[in-house]
């Protein structure tokens, strides 16, 4: 009843609206979790364990990222799916031959892929792999993991075909701390709650609970205002400048970035090499280095890079090794920056070689 509590209240849903608008989604599809990891979590539980069975094939790939494939192979001897992987070319893209055949048999029920590779930068064709999904079964859900996607390219769920959007905050300029699963109301509907306790309820007796309307049914406890209040402020800001604008000037650094980067002794850059076809993460291999070596020089450079698996072992093993470097680009990046990222490698090589 008090004023304050109202103000949070509409400040919270206020960002589901604007989370909504975002990504083209209905308000009642948004949920608010702690990361897409979360999200992806809670449809492996709700919907994977509960409706998938015997007979059933959930399709993912081989380019995920742990967080969209760990929460899958969690519920598999549960549920009795059959649980199978897209393979990934050389060149960092997916294996569409492979996808065909295992789509062809009509028995993917959930197809889940992430819409850019948070490794070699791949954009998939999302919207084709979804519509060839569905005209094969026309009871399979699309799940996109956008947690790349949706900070750099303009991203629509209707447009995208998919009938669940997941993604993160700190990816989008935001907060630490929040997710969002966005989603077809009415799948949601039909889904089981994933978290019990207080919010997510309509009536509580000792003997059992009745649930409350989505999206609330799916956010037990406290949920996370000021995490949420951040988001949508950031996503003011990135609608601010413009989705096409962020990309535009993105896919200017990733044509500057990839030839200086491969012009520099025994580097090797993963993934597509046209900007269009990548978003604006970078991995990049250096003969006869190490990336964990790589990487401490390069910040001795005052350049930060990250090193290792990148959460996404099954693929860095497909390209080959057992780690890369990876030089991530944002908005507030510029040119100038590209400059001093290659010359802190061309550095990095030379401190090597002496
Ligand atoms: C493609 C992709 N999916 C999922 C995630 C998981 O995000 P979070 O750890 O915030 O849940 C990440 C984060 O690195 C990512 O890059």
């Amino acid at each position: 009843m008090h004023y304050l509590a109202e103000a949070a209240t509409e400040a919270y849903e206020a960002a589901r609206a604007t989370v909504a608008r975002f990504v083209g989604a209905d308000p009642r599809g948004v949920v608010f979790t702690k990361n897409a990891t979360e999200a992806l979590n809670l449809l492996a539980y709700s919907l994977a364990r509960r409706s998938l069975g015997p007979g059933d094939i959930l399709l993912s790939t081989q380019m995920e990222h742990h967080a969209n494939l760990v929460p899958w192979q969690l519920v598999q001897p549960d549920a009795g799916f059959e649980l199978r992987h897209v393979p990934v070319r050389p060149g960092g893209t997916l294996d569409l031959d492979a996808f065909e055949a295992v789509v062809a048999t009509g028995r993917v029920r959930l197809f889940t892929v992430t819409g850019a590779s948070n490794v070699v930068g791949t954009i998939n064709p999302v919207r084709e792999l979804a519509a060839r999904v569905r005209a094969a079964n026309p009871e399979a859900v699309v799940v996109v993991d956008g947690a790349q996607l949706v900070p750099q390219v303009p991203t629509d769920l209707l447009d995208l075909g998919a009938d669940f959007l997941v993604f993160t905050g700190h990816k989008l300029y935001g907060p630490t701390g929040i997710g969002v699963l966005a989603g077809r109301p009415e799948l949601l509907e039909a889904m089981p709650p994933f978290l019990g306790g207080g919010e997510m309820i309509a009536n509580v007796t000792l003997e059992g609970a009745t649930f409350n309307e989505v999206p609330y049914k799916f956010e037990a406890g406290t949920p996370m205002i000021a995490e949420a209040v951040g988001l949508a402020a950031a996503i003011d800001y990135v609608n601010g400048i413009g989705m096409g604008a962020v990309r535009a000037h993105e896919v200017a650094l990733l044509g500057a970035a990839i030839p200086a980067l491969e012009a520099v002794d025994g580097v090797t850059v993963h993934g597509p090499h046209d900007p269009a076809a990548r978003c604006a993460v970078v991995s990049f291999s250096v003969e006869g280095l190490h990336p964990h070596d790589i990487g401490t020089i390069m910040d001795r450079e005052g350049v930060a890079v990250r090193a290792g698996h990148h959460c996404a072992k099954p693929l860095v093993r497909a390209l080959g090794s057992a780690a890369t470097t990876r030089a991530s680009f944002a908005v507030y990046n510029t040119l100038d920056e590209v400059d001093a990222l290659v010359a802190a490698l061309a550095a990095t090589r030379r401190f090597f070689d002496r």
